[in-house]
């Protein structure tokens, strides 16, 4: 009788187990830095927008939980390549020097560097701003791609000042207050931007076309493929484009 006790308590406790281990799901970690509307923002004490709704839906097919961290720009390579996040989606540029340090999946948006002026600006063109003697500041977000196109074209061709900033607002701010004659920065964002504050408006001509991925470490390349062939399922059900057509209603 005793026996048949203990068989029946181990046998409550092993079913117990099970069911908490069905029930809890992993977590997974993406940091984002959420000053890049529509891709991600802050609304309320939640961070929404494309990236995170994607990374939503992502994981859920994935099966894992999603936490998303808030963090500085600079601080996102570093951070998913040293295992503190386990990946990035920030509309993130895929760029080589950036490959030699994450890897990326699959591409699922184009971002395209545009150039925010005020609405009187004597810079009409991207040629204004890079000709010799040109002798503008031009305000980025630091550690973006804008960022660096910007050092290399402007300041270290010697045709003028780039000034880093926190975030693509502060550099948006910056021009608003005439503290610098343009911005540089992605065309989502821009746009949003623009339609936030009076008196700017975005340069017709473009400065460089990019596609975003999610990021991940360099050797995590079993969660790559997972995010790839769930973004590939995702992609294909319509899921994905449905989300972004949501931010970015095709006019
Ligand atoms: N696409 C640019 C880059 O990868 C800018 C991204 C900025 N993203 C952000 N969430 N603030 O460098």
């Amino acid at each position: 009788m005793k026996k048949i006790l203990a068989v029946a308590l181990t046998l409550a406790l092993t079913l117990t187990a099970f069911a908490a281990c069905a029930e809890s799901k992993e977590t997974l970690t993406m940091a984002t830095n959420a000053s890049f509307p529509p891709y991600e923002y802050v609304e309320g004490d939640q961070v929404v927008g494309i990236d995170p709704e994607i990374a939503a839906a992502v994981c859920e097919k994935m099966g894992y939980d999603l936490e998303i961290v808030d963090t500085e720009f600079d601080s996102l390579i570093s951070g998913v390549a040293s295992g503190k996040y386990d990946f990035v989606m920030a509309g993130m540029t895929v760029t080589e020097e950036r490959k030699q340090m994450v890897s990326f999946s699959n591409t699922y948006a184009t971002g395209v560097q545009v150039i925010i002026v005020n609405d009187d600006s004597p810079i009409t063109s991207v040629d204004d701003l890079l000709a010799d003697g040109a002798n503008y500041t031009v305000g980025t977000q630091n550690a973006t791609t804008g960022y660096i196109y910007a050092m290399s074209d402007i300041e270290d061709a010697g045709k003028g000042t780039v000034a880093a900033f926190p975030n693509g607002n502060e550099a948006v701010m910056a021009r608003v207050n005439g503290k610098i004659d343009g911005v540089i920065i992605d065309n989502e964002p821009a746009k949003a931007y623009v339609a936030a504050n009076e008196g700017l408006k975005i340069l017709d001509s473009t400065y460089v076309v990019e596609d975003y991925a999610a990021c991940f470490a360099k050797d995590n390349t079993e969660l790559v493929e997972k995010f790839n062939a769930a973004l590939e399922e995702l992609t294909a059900d319509g899921t994905i484009p449905a989300i972004i057509e949501k931010y970015i209603p095709a006019e």
